[in-house]
C-alpha cells in the first residue's frame, strides 16, 4: 500500500510559515488548542489518521503544561515520517504520544486507539476517493467517544467536495462547529462534534485507500 507521492517531500512548506500548509496547519493548531481549553481537568484520547510528521498534535501538546493528561496515537505508513514524529514527540517529553506505522485506512490499526476523544483527519480527504471520503466519513462513529471532536481538512479544488463532506458529517451524527475556508487557497478545516451514539470497531472494516 504504497503510492508514489514522497510524503516526507510533502512537509517541507511547513518550514516556509507563510506557505498555505503552515497556515492551515495554524488552523488545526488552534483548533486543537481550543479542545484542550474546552475540556479542562479531563483525561483525554487522540487518534491522528496519516499523521505525517505530527506537526498539529505535537507542535500544541509541546507547548502545553497539561500535556500529560493527553494519550495520543499517532497513526503513519511512511517510516521516515514515522521516525520524524518519533523524534518530535521525544524531544518535547511527551511521554502520551504513540507513533505507530500502520495503514490508517484499516480500522483493525485504530485497535486500542479509540474510542478517541479528538481525531484528526488532517491531510486524508484529498488523497482518497469520494466515495472512501463518504465511507470514511460513515464510519467514523466507530473511531469517537460521546462529545468527541473531528478535525479534517480538505482541498476545495473543482469540483469541491466540502459542501457534500459536511452534509455527509451531519447525516453520521455530528454538529458542524467550525469550517475555515479562505478565499486566497484551496484548502478548508473543518471541526465537527460527535452528537450521535458510538458505535464498536468493526476491525474487519476499511476506511479509505491513499489514491495521491
Ligand atoms: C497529506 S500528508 C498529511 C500529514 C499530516 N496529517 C499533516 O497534515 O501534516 C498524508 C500522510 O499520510 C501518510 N499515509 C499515506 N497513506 C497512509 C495510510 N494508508 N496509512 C497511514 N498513513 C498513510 C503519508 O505518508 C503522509 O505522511
Amino acid at each position: 500500500m504504497t503510492t508514489g507521492t514522497d510524503w516526507q517531500a510533502w512537509h517541507r512548506p511547513y518550514a516556509d510559515e507563510n506557505s498555505a500548509l503552515s497556515r492551515r496547519l495554524r488552523l488545526v493548531r488552534e483548533h486543537i488548542g481550543r479542545w484542550l481549553d474546552d475540556r479542562p481537568d479531563e483525561r483525554l484520547t487522540v487518534v491522528s489518521a496519516c499523521a505525517g510528521q505530527g506537526h498539529d498534535l505535537i507542535g500544541v501538546l509541546a507547548a502545553r503544561d497539561d500535556a500529560p493528561r493527553v494519550r495520543a496515537t499517532l497513526l503513519e505508513y511512511d517510516p521516515g515520517n514515522v521516525a520524524a514524529a518519533r523524534a518530535a514527540a521525544e524531544e518535547a517529553g511527551l511521554a502520551g504520544v504513540t507513533v505507530v506505522r500502520a495503514d490508517a485506512g484499516r480500522l483493525v490499526s485504530y485497535v486500542g486507539a479509540v474510542p478517541a476523544d479528538l481525531v484528526l483527519m488532517a491531510g486524508v480527504f484529498g488523497n482518497i476517493s469520494d466515495d472512501d471520503v463518504r465511507r470514511t466519513i460513515r464510519a467514523l462513529p466507530q473511531l469517537c467517544a460521546m462529545n468527541a471532536t473531528v478535525i479534517w481538512t480538505r482541498t476545495r479544488r473543482a469540483p469541491d467536495l466540502t459542501p457534500a463532506v459536511r452534509r455527509w458529517f451531519r447525516e453520521a451524527g455530528f454538529v458542524a462547529e467550525a469550517f475555515h475556508a479562505p478565499d486566497d487557497v484551496l484548502f478548508s478545516v473543518g471541526v465537527h462534534r460527535f452528537v450521535g451514539p458510538p458505535r464498536p470497531l468493526d476491525e474487519a472494516g476499511d476506511l479509505f485507500t491513499f489514491i495521491v
